[in-house]
């Protein structure tokens, strides 16, 4: 009896903290559930702040599921540069089809049929029936794992799947049923401003008489994980070539990462290597046979990290001389230098563009 009792002060504490506190994000002035999944999809892996002027650059381009399902995939990822994690991007771009071909253009308002779609997991589905269709799906997302594994002191690691079906069973035990969009939001807010990863408020906090976590004064051992993700590191070497005007650029076709993205000539090694060792690599000379000579103008070195990767990434530019015949491989393509903003490329490299 006391759980339930629990339950239902944790809920309404979570409600009332909400409606005094909750941020004010541009897609909360609306419940059309096109806005809803798209501002759910950008803030799967991305932070507020940095979501925000995509989403509203996004809505004003594509303002509803028939002018997105409309656009070339091209212009998708161009809009979406930048921000990551692309195949939520084409995915967007397919469900958007899918939604013009299977539901007569109109967004499917049931949670079965919403996750039917692509790129849609239970996290967003539960996420756009509760905000625009109010059905109690209780959404678990990051913050939910967190907050609810430190309320409950759970000691099931998080990342195992025991321990996933007791925060989603809890999740669902929590979730208001007649305002389950408000609820889903509430928690993921409460995780994002007050019950944070580090130095959560707990001073603050309007659960603090709820917490388990806090009663055993051990807050920072929750949420429990039974490893750390292994990290991968890789070393790219990229050729900005110039030869009069021209650069050249490939499309990334390995599923890894970025595909689709454009990038220049790339040599990847399975360590650091330098100039000199670099040349004497077979896919450099795939790249630039040994007849040519280039001169290389400067290289820049630049760590970028992934999820589950950091690339130890060099950028030579170099210079062709105009005479010379360079015959690369036939993924590669030949543009004028000044066209280069036009194609769609991973935040690395914009980086570098930025750059120079
Ligand atoms: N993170 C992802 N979706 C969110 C939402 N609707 N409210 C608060 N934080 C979120
Ligand atoms: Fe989170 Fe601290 Fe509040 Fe517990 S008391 S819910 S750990 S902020």
């Amino acid at each position: 009896m006391e759980q339930i009792t629990d339950h239902t002060f944790i809920t309404s504490r979570l409600i009332s903290w909400y409606n005094e506190h909750k941020r004010d994000l541009p897609w909360r002035a609306t419940s059309d559930p096109y806005l809803v999944w798209l501002s759910e999809v950008i803030l799967q892996q991305t932070r507020v702040a940095q979501g925000w002027n995509y989403y509203l650059r996004f809505v004003d381009r594509f303002p509803d599921v028939q002018s997105l399902a409309e656009a070339e995939e091209e212009e998708v990822l161009k809009l979406w540069q930048g921000l990551g994690y692309y195949t939520r991007a084409r995915n967007l771009h397919a469900a958007a089809i899918q939604i013009t071909h299977d539901f007569d253009g109109k967004f499917p308002s049931d949670y079965t049929h919403i996750l039917s779609l692509k790129g849609v997991g239970k996290y967003t589905a539960a996420a756009i029936a509760s905000i625009a269709f109010q059905e109690p799906y209780a959404v678990v997302d990051g913050n939910v794992f967190r907050v609810l594994s430190r309320l409950f002191a759970i000691e099931t690691p998080i990342d195992t799947t025991a321990g996933k079906k007791t925060i989603s069973e809890l999740a669902q035990l929590l979730i208001h049923p007649d305002q389950p969009g408000t609820y889903n939001q509430a928690i993921m807010d409460f995780g994002a401003m007050v019950c944070t990863p580090s130095q959560p408020k707990c001073s603050d906090c309007p659960l603090q008489d709820f917490c388990k976590a806090y009663e055993l004064r051990e807050v920072s051992l929750f949420p429990v994980t039974s490893r750390k993700v292994a990290i991968r590191n890789r070393y790219f070497n990229y050729f900005y070539i110039i030869q009069g005007g021209f650069t050249f650029i490939q499309k990334r076709s390995e599923s890894d990462i970025w595909k689709n993205l454009y990038e220049f000539p790339l040599v990847e090694t399975t360590e650091a290597v330098d100039f000199p060792a670099l040349s004497q690599t077979d896919a450099f000379t795939q790249l630039f046979p040994k007849e040519i000579s280039l001169t290389v103008d400067h290289c820049h070195n630049a760590k970028h990290q992934l999820s589950h990767q950091i690339l130890h990434t060099k950028f030579y530019k170099v210079e062709l001389p105009e005479g010379v015949t360079f015959n690369p491989p036939e993924s590669i393509i030949r543009i004028e230098e000044k066209d280069l903003a036009n194609y769609p490329v991973s935040r690395l490299t914009e980086k570098y563009l930025e750059l120079i």
